[in-house]
C-alpha cells in the first residue's frame, strides 16, 4: 500500500513543502530511504522502527519498504522527518485510516515515541499555512512558535502513540487557542544605564549611536566598566516592530535557539561571540547554511569585546555584511541570503597590558607592542565605525558617591524621537529605503546633511578635514554623525555645536 504525508523543509529562513511517501510491498524485508536524505534522514529508519513498536504499534516484518521523500533535488536534512514518515507507515500498513491531505507533520521521534523539537517550525508552519494546509502537527516544546502563525490550526504533539490516538479519532489533541508566552530575551542580562555610575560622555556616545545606528568602538584599561556599558545598550533602544520581532523569531527558530514552548522574541538580540569564534560561526555555513551570529544580532547588537583577540581574517568578513546589511552564503546548488542588519559595538584594551596612556599606572608594553596591538584590527573594518570612545576608570569618588545616574527609560525615549525624525524625513523624501542616517548613501548625505549645514559648521567641516587630512569616507561618516546629534537635539539644521561633537569621536591613533 502507499501513504503519501506532507511534511516541510527549512532553506535560508524559509521554508518548502516536502512530500513523504510510503510504500509497503511484498519481498525482501528490508527499508530503503531514497531522495536525497542526509545521515541524519538515513538514521531515521532505526529512531522510526523503534518509535512504532515501543508505542504499541506493529512494524510490518517481512516486507519491503521504500521510503521517497519528494522533491528529489532538494537536500533532506535533519531529523524532522521522523514523524511523517512514522504516520506513513501507519497508513501503510492500515493501523491508522485517516484523511491527511490537508495536514502536515514535523517532528523528531525519540526511541520511546516522544516527539522531539526540531529547528525551524516556525517558517516551516507559515509555508504550510502559505500553501492552504489546515492542520500542522507539531512536537508540543516547538507549539509556541508555530502559534505565532494565524490562520491554522496547530496541534502540539507530545508522544506518536497520542497523535496515532488522534488520528483515529479516539482521543483528539486540541489545537493550540492560547496565544503563546513570548520569549525571554536571547541574550544576557541588560545592564540598566542608572547602574553605571560616571562615564557620562560614554553613554552620551552610546545614545548617539542608538539614536542613529552607528557603530561604536570602546576603549580603556581593563575593570574601566567597557562591557558593562556595551550590555546597557539594548536597554536604550526601542523596542522591535510586530515585523521586526517576527523575522527575529524566525531568525532564532531556524537556529534552534528558541526556549522549549517559548512563542515571540520580544527583546531585541544581544551577541557577543568569544574572539575564539570561526569564520562559520561568524556569519553563517553549514552543507545547509545555518544563520551564524551576525544574523542572530539581526536588529540589535553584535559585540565584540577583546576585538584585537579577533582573528584578523574572521574580522575581515565583516566588511560585507556591514556595508550591505545582509549576507549571503553560497553552496553550489543554492545559495541562501540571510538579513545581518546589526550594530556593531566593539571594545579593547589600549594595548597587551591595558594602561597605556593611563594617568595611574605605568604601561610595561613596549611602544612596537603596542602599535603592533592596535594595528590588529584593520583599516576597512574601523574605517566603518562612526564613533571612538575612550573608557577612563571611574574616580573613586563617583563609584562611591551613591548618586543614581539617569535611568536607561529616560535615553530611550530620546533615542526613540530622534528615530521617529529619521523615519520620517526618509519617508518624504522617498529616498530609498534607508531608515537611519548610518544608513545614508552619499547622496542622501548631500541633501540632508550637506545642504543645509549652517555656514559655521561648514566652517568647521573645512578645517576638520584639512587638519585632520580625513578621507572621503571618514568625512561622510563625520556629516551622518552630526546627523544624528542634531537630531538628538531636534534640530532641522546641522549646526557647528553638532559637528564639533561629530569629530570628536574620531579616531585617534597614538
Ligand atoms: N562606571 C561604573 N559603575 C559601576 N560599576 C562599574 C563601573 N565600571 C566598572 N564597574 C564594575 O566593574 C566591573 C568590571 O567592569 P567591566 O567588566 O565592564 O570592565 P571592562 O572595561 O570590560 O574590563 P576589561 O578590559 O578587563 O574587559 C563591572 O562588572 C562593574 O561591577
Ligand atoms: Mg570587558
Amino acid at each position: 500500500m502507499l501513504a503519501r504525508v506532507l511534511s516541510c523543509a527549512v532553506i535560508g529562513l524559509d521554508g518548502e513543502l516536502v512530500e513523504v511517501e510510503v510504500d509497503i510491498a511484498r519481498g525482501e524485508p528490508k527499508m530503503f530511504l531514497v531522495g536525497l536524505p542526509d545521515a541524519a534522514v538515513q538514521e531515521s529508519k532505526e529512531r522510526v522502527r523503534s518509535a512504532i513498536k515501543n508505542s504499541g504499534l506493529t512494524w510490518p516484518f517481512n516486507q519491503r519498504i521504500i521510503v521517497n521523500l519528494a522533491p528529489a533535488d532538494l537536500r533532506k536534512e535533519g531529523p524532522a522527518y521522523d514523524l511523517p514518515i512514522a504516520i506513513g507507515m501507519l497508513l501503510a500498513t492500515g493501523q491508522v485510516v485517516a484523511d491527511i491531505s490537508d495536514a502536515a507533520f514535523i517532528g523528531e521521534l525519540a526511541l520511546t515515541g516522544d516527539v522531539r523539537p526540531v529547528r525551524g517550525t516556525l517558517p516551516m508552519v507559515a509555508l504550510a499555512k502559505d500553501r492552504g494546509l489546515k492542520r500542522i502537527f507539531v512536537p508540543t516544546a516547538n507549539a509556541g512558535e508555530a502559534a505565532l502563525v494565524e490562520g491554522v490550526n496547530v496541534h502540539p504533539v507530545g508522544t506518536l502513540k497520542e497523535l496515532a490516538a488522534h488520528l483515529l479519532g479516539a482521543l483528539p489533541i486540541a489545537p493550540m487557542r492560547t496565544p503563546p508566552p513570548s520569549a525571554p530575551p536571547p541574550g544576557p542580562q541588560v545592564t540598566d544605564f542608572s547602574e553605571i555610575m560616571g562615564q557620562e560622555h560614554v553613554k552620551r556616545a552610546l545614545e548617539v549611536a542608538a539614536a542613529g545606528g552607528h557603530n561604536l568602538v570602546m576603549r580603556g584599561p581593563p575593570g574601566s566598566g567597557k562591557t558593562l556599558l556595551a550590555r546597557a545598550l539594548p536597554s536604550i533602544l526601542p523596542p522591535m516592530t510586530p515585523d521586526e520581532a517576527m523575522e527575529v523569531t524566525r531568525i532564532y527558530s531556524v537556529a534552534g535557539l528558541l526556549a522549549s514552548g517559548a512563542g515571540l522574541v520580544t527583546t531585541r538580540p544581544f551577541r557577543a561571540p568569544h574572539h575564539t569564534i570561526s569564520n562559520a560561526g561568524l556569519v553563517g555555513g553549514g552543507s545547509t547554511p545555518r544563520p551564524g551570529e551576525i544574523t542572530l544580532a539581526n536588529r540589535g547588537i553584535l559585540f565584540l569585546d577583546e576585538l584585537p583577540e579577533f582573528d584578523p581574517r574572521v574580522l575581515e568578513v565583516l566588511r560585507q555584511p556591514l556595508e550591505d546589511r545582509i549576507v549571503t552564503i553560497s553552496r553550489a546548488k543554492h545559495s541562501v541570503t540571510f538579513p545581518a542588519n546589526f550594530a556593531l559595538v566593539g571594545a579593547l584594551n589600549p594595548c597587551p597590558c591595558g594602561y597605556y596612556n593611563d594617568p595611574s599606572r605605568d604601561c610595561v608594553c613596549p611602544p612596537q607592542v603596542v602599535s603592533r596591538y592596535q594595528r590588529r584590527i584593520s583599516g576597512p573594518l574601523l574605517d566603518r565605525i562612526d564613533l571612538f570612545v575612550d573608557v577612563p576608570r571611574v574616580e573613586y569618588e563617583k563609584l562611591a558617591s551613591g548618586v543614581r545616574a539617569e535611568p536607561s527609560i529616560a535615553v530611550a525615549e530620546r533615542v526613540a524621537q530622534a528615530r521617529e525624525v529619521q523615519h520620517a524625513r526618509f519617508a518624504a523624501s522617498g529616498a530609498g529605503p534607508s531608515r537611519l542616517n548610518a544608513e545614508m548613501n552619499p547622496q542622501q548625505v548631500r541633501e540632508h546633511v550637506q545642504e543645509i549645514l549652517d555656514p559655521a559648521a561648514s566652517d568647521l567641516l573645512r578645517l576638520a578635514v584639512k587638519q585632520l587630512d580625513l578621507s572621503a569616507r571618514a568625512f561622510h561618516r563625520l556629516l551622518k554623525l552630526a546627523r544624528t546629534i542634531a537630531d538628538l537635539g531636534r534640530h532641522d539644521r546641522v549646526g557647528q555645536a553638532h559637528v564639533a561633537e561629530a569629530i570628536q569621536y574620531r579616531e585617534r591613533v597614538e
